[in-house]
């Protein structure tokens, strides 16, 4: 063939050609033939490819790149229709689509972005030592509320609308109970994180929902002090949430812990300057935390004067939403997939579960 000049549009008949022929080959002979023909020492492209010196240097990569990619489809190709006319297939109708084409993608799923936010926060609490304890979401009200120091017909147990499943079993209302009933298995010194589901009987609206995530963090041993729940809160918000965020602990009170505080930290939203996400106090509450009330211990079984332990908990569905700036804490629930999916990109911790 007269191969100077090639050029994109003479490659593309060539390769209809050769695509014709192969479909239409009968036998193994005449495939060989075309195999010949096209990719032999003296078959089409390889003359082809030969020529190329003759092109001005700058065609020359993308001719190169295309007959490269032709001699590859062919080859497939011919692969193809050797396996075809080894199956009898000879005489069929040749094959009606292109085996050569890119086949189509898969639907593929992402982590929930609620998995991702637990898979991170877990990943820096495991680096702090923490280690992972879990617990029922079918609870006893002892260790949901008696065993927390919620003495019963006490009014602070109507904080927390409760789904009973009876007057003694309900659905937790808080993942404080795994602390009660971690303790009551393992001696101190300890360590660990509790996530999981909790429920309550709220209605539904953008920062409510009736069930959510919660994680819990104790920590016990001698001479646990406030300070080093202070360190270990604001090192977890630096690592979640970049530096610069600043914490801060207000007092609060917790049936379980004495004294207790509310934890806030720098809104992310006006980095502190008053929005209205923060309600212009410059500041977002993240957890409750505290020192582990003495009752607490004994409950546990444990002697309140040889230890001392710190205990915080937060809603993750919450820290998500302060992350990833998410208006509504139903559309975590929601699972819709066009909302989902924004969050499947990015880093996912290798962390497991
Ligand atoms: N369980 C509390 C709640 O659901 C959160 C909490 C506050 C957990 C203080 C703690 C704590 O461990 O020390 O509101």
């Amino acid at each position: 063939m007269q191969s100077e000049g090639i050029d994109s549009s003479k490659l593309e008949e060539i390769e209809k050609t050769a695509t014709s022929k192969i479909n239409t080959a009968p036998d193994n002979e005449s495939l060989e033939e075309v195999r010949i023909g096209f990719l032999g020492r003296k078959g089409i492209l390889t003359l082809a490819l030969r020529s190329i010196g003759k092109l001005p240097p700058a065609q020359r990569p993308a001719i190169g790149n295309q007959i490269n990619a032709i001699k590859q489809r062919i080859n497939t190709l011919i692969e193809f229709r050797k396996n075809e006319i080894a199956d009898g297939g000879g005489d069929e109708e040749p094959y009606p689509g292109d085996p050569s084409l890119p086949g189509r993608s898969c639907w593929e799923g992402g982590p929930h972005v609620l998995h991702k936010v637990l898979r991170e926060i877990k990943a820096i609490f495991y680096g702090m030592g923490y280690s992972l304890a879990e617990g029922p979401e079918v609870e006893l009200d002892y260790y949901n509320f008696e065993a927390l120091n919620f003495p019963p017909e006490h009014p602070s147990r109507d904080t927390q609308d409760t789904f009973y499943v009876n007057r003694d079993i309900l659905l937790r209302t808080q993942t404080s109970p795994v602390q009660v009933r971690y303790m009551e298995k393992h001696k101190p010194p300890l360590r660990i994180i509790s996530p999981g589901r909790v429920y309550r009987n709220e209605t539904p609206d953008p920062s409510h929902a009736a069930e959510f995530l919660q994680m819990e963090g104790l920590y016990v041993d001698k001479n646990v002090s406030l300070a080093d729940l202070r360190n270990d809160v604001t090192y977890f918000v630096h690592a979640l949430f970049g530096s610069n965020a600043r914490v801060r602990f207000r007092p609060h009170f917790f049936p379980f812990t004495e004294p207790s505080a509310e934890v806030d930290m720098t809104c992310f939203a006006c980095k502190g300057e008053g929005c209205p996400i923060c309600q212009k106090t410059g500041w977002i509450e993240i957890m409750g935390a505290g020192m582990v009330h003495p009752n607490v211990f004994k409950y546990a079984g444990y002697a309140p004067d040889s230890v001392t332990g710190f205990a915080f908990g937060m809603g993750i569905d919450r820290i998500a939403m302060l992350k990833y700036g998410i208006d509504d804490i139903r559309r975590l629930l929601n699972n819709d997939i066009r909302f989902l999916s924004q969050f499947w990109n990015g880093p996912v911790s290798e962390v497991q579960d």
